[in-house]
């Protein structure tokens, strides 16, 4: 296992580098779902480039939608941009049901047309020391498997039918898939022996995000395997960086001096940490470029080496065939 010492020196040394950029490209009639898009994430920045290129976009998140379109809209708006390229709606990928009426309220209201999928939302629920129970989902997942690789599974199987049809009118489909340097952490035997049904004696938020984002560079790379040829639809994954988000903000605390403490933290921790706006670039890069070349894991807006485990392609059909069975036990799928 990579340790946090060298991973840490080498996000230092780059916050002195020049953050590399996506070139802008004309995206107008390219149909794109962003998950994950809340004010101040990654999947803000990364819905917000896209449409004000030209875009057409749902951006998702779970609570106040209205606000995030508002902001959206007004972003665009200050930017010359079209405040109609983008829709806001709401997606929780715990909740089967919520999945499904997304999919088919997606499916009505824009034709079937979808030609980038970016799976961006992710949870980390931090736990600091190992804890003895995992906490599960309703349907009785380990949390961040739930939300970050199974609800994204869910979504991406229930669009493939658009997208495989974009890719083959179009010549050009894609998945991006947001991981993160942290899928290191975990090894492919995690991903079936412990299995998501977690009673692991020392549970790690950190082991159990980190498994969630192996999943979802296989998830990438078979979908690069299984549709690039037949029909023109990429699967790639990334890693934005070490970036100032909702997620990375530090734990806030009651009380006056609490949020004192609060304020200061999250003022030295924006000091080490990407802007939002830098971090979406490798994503919003993948999403636009043309061409791209799939079955790739990105950093810094240029093909990277993940990690050994997350290569291997006989883990990746047995995670994929493995994920539509448990998808398959969902309630209504
Ligand atoms: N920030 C980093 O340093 C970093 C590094 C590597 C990878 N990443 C990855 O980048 C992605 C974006 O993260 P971020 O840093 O921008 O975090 P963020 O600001 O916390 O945004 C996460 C987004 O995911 C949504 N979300 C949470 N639970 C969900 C659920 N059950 N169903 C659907 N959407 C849900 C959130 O919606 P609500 O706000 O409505 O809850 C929010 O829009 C994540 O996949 C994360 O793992 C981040």
């Amino acid at each position: 296992m990579p340790d946090s010492f060298s991973r840490t020196v080498k996000h230092l040394g780059r916050l002195f580098l020049s953050k590399p950029m996506a070139e802008p490209v004309d995206m107008a009639g390219r149909h794109v779902i962003v998950t994950g898009a809340s004010p101040g994430s990654l999947g803000y920045e990364t819905a917000r480039t896209l449409a004000e290129w030209g875009a057409t976009v749902v951006a998702t998140r779970v609570r106040d939608v209205v606000q995030m379109a508002s902001s959206l809209k007004d972003d665009l708006r200050r930017r010359g941009a079209d405040p109609d390229n983008i829709t806001a709606h709401k997606l929780d990928l715990a909740d089967p049901d919520g999945v499904n009426a997304f999919a088919a309220w997606y499916r009505d209201r824009f034709h079937g047309k979808l030609h980038v999928l970016i799976n961006n939302a992710g949870i980390h629920k931090k736990t600091l020391a190992p804890r003895k129970k995992a906490p599960l989902s309703g349907d009785g997942f380990e949390i961040h498997w739930r939300t970050n690789y199974l609800g994204t599974f869910h979504l991406t199987r229930a669009l493939l039918p658009l997208l495989q049809r974009a890719g083959l009118e179009s010549g050009d489909a894609r998945v991006v898939n947001v991981s993160s340097g942290l899928h290191d952490r975990a090894e492919n035997e995690d991903l079936f022996e412990k299995g998501p049904l977690s009673d692991e004696l020392r549970y790690h938020s950190w082991d159990a995000y980190g498994k969630s984002k192996l999943a979802m560079i296989h998830m990438a790379f078979e979908i690069e395997r299984r549709f690039a040829d037949t029909h023109n639809l990429h699967g790639v994954a990334v890693h934005p960086g070490v970036v100032m988000t909702n997620l990375t903000l530090p734990q806030a605390f009651g009380g006056m001096a609490g949020r004192a403490l609060h304020r200061i933290s999250s003022a030295l921790t924006s000091l080490v940490l990407l802007t939002s706006h830098a971090g979406a670039q490798t994503t919003v890069m993948c999403a636009s470029t043309q061409p791209i070349q799939g079955g790739k894991y990105y950093e810094r807006c240029a093909i990277a080496e993940p990690s050994a485990d997350s290569q291997d392609p006989e883990t990746a059909k047995r995670l994929w065939d493995q994920s539509e069975q448990w998808v398959g036990t969902l309630p209504n799928y």
